[in-house]
């Protein structure tokens, strides 16, 4: 991309929807749905034979507008296939104003990002849309994406989120398991952690959001909620939702409780009380029993941002 903006939005990403843009009756209701973000897929969840047909559902809806404050994206087909260029080019040219970002499933290298940022470039002179506002979030997928997941994330300014895919995941690397989300059985530990781990450090060494994929038991809220809460103590962002009774607790899940919000905003509140009153000067202080100082006041900002972007 050349003219680099400014910073990119901070966009809540606490629920992504997936929406098949095959689904044209899906589409439309995805958007009386309340999900931070809305994603149609013209990868996996469509047929080949449907592709053709898919795009032009996608633009077609996306122009219709109604999307209210959510996140809009579209996925496009991976840069292995015949259709990715096809895709950029229908839905940007298609839709181009009225789209946040391009998700890239299956990214492998950092030359498949800055491939994309580089059609988008063309896409956006050729069209006299603004150069650079469309982003990008980057599917990683399998072992390969994972070890070259730093050189991914710092490979274009129009990256906003890393984002986990752990069905190909599990079955590029062969792990022993048949259900998407769950820990394989006979292993005794979080499968997940090292995954995770790393694309959180590459999404934060390069401030990007980290975002968890799907849980493909979709009627197992519970369950649902037990494999979202460790991505989201661990900081993840959010998660992909595939059926609107994910939604609501996509959204509990990746907020604060009401009650670390609150102590939160306590925190920030007598930490800024104590440094005024010690005429700017910093250093520990007391909130009751609980000793806080700077790095204390660094992790509540990042509770009260969440718990603010949340509506707390
Ligand atoms: C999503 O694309 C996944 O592979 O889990
Ligand atoms: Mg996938």
């Amino acid at each position: 991309m050349t003219g680099t903006p400014g910073p990119r939005p901070v966009r809540p990403r606490r629920s992504c929807l997936a929406v098949p843009g095959s689904n044209p009756r899906f589409l439309a209701k995805a958007r009386s749905l309340p999900a931070d973000e809305v994603f149609l897929d013209l990868e996996d969840a469509v047929a080949p034979l449907a592709k053709e047909e898919a795009r032009e559902n996608v633009v077609r809806c996306l122009n219709e507008g109604g999307w209210g404050g959510r996140t809009r994206v579209v996925r496009v087909n991976d840069w292995t296939t015949q259709w990715t260029y096809r895709d950029v080019v229908t839905v940007v040219e298609g839709a181009g104003q009225h789209l946040d970002c391009l998700l890239l499933p299956k990214v492998r290298d950092a030359g498949q990002v800055v491939a994309l940022d580089l059609l988008l470039t063309q896409i956006e002179k050729a069209m006299g849309l603004e150069v650079g506002r469309i982003g990008i979030e980057a599917q990683i997928e399998d072992a390969r994406g994972l070890v070259g997941i730093d050189a991914i994330a710092a490979a274009s300014p129009r990256l906003e989120a890393l984002v986990f895919g752990p069905a190909d995941f599990m079955a590029s690397i062969a792990m022993k398991t048949l259900v998407v989300g769950e820990q394989p059985p006979g292993y005794g530990a979080d499968a997940y952690h090292y995954i995770l781990m790393k694309i959180l450090m590459a999404a934060r060494a390069h401030g990007l959001q980290a975002i968890d994929g799907p849980y493909l038991r979709i009627h197992d809220e519970d369950g649902f909620r037990a494999v979202a809460g460790r991505s989201a103590a661990l900081g993840f962002d959010g998660k992909w939702v595939l059926h609107p009774a994910q939604i609501a607790a996509a959204n509990e899940v990746y907020a604060p409780a009401q009650e670390d919000y609150d102590h939160a905003e306590l925190i920030l509140d007598a930490y800024a009380h104590h440094t005024s009153a010690a005429g700017g000067a910093r250093g520990a202080a007391m909130l009751g029993t609980e000793m806080i100082d700077e790095a204390s006041r660094k992790m509540a900002l990042v509770i009260a941002g969440k718990g603010r972007a949340a509506g707390l």
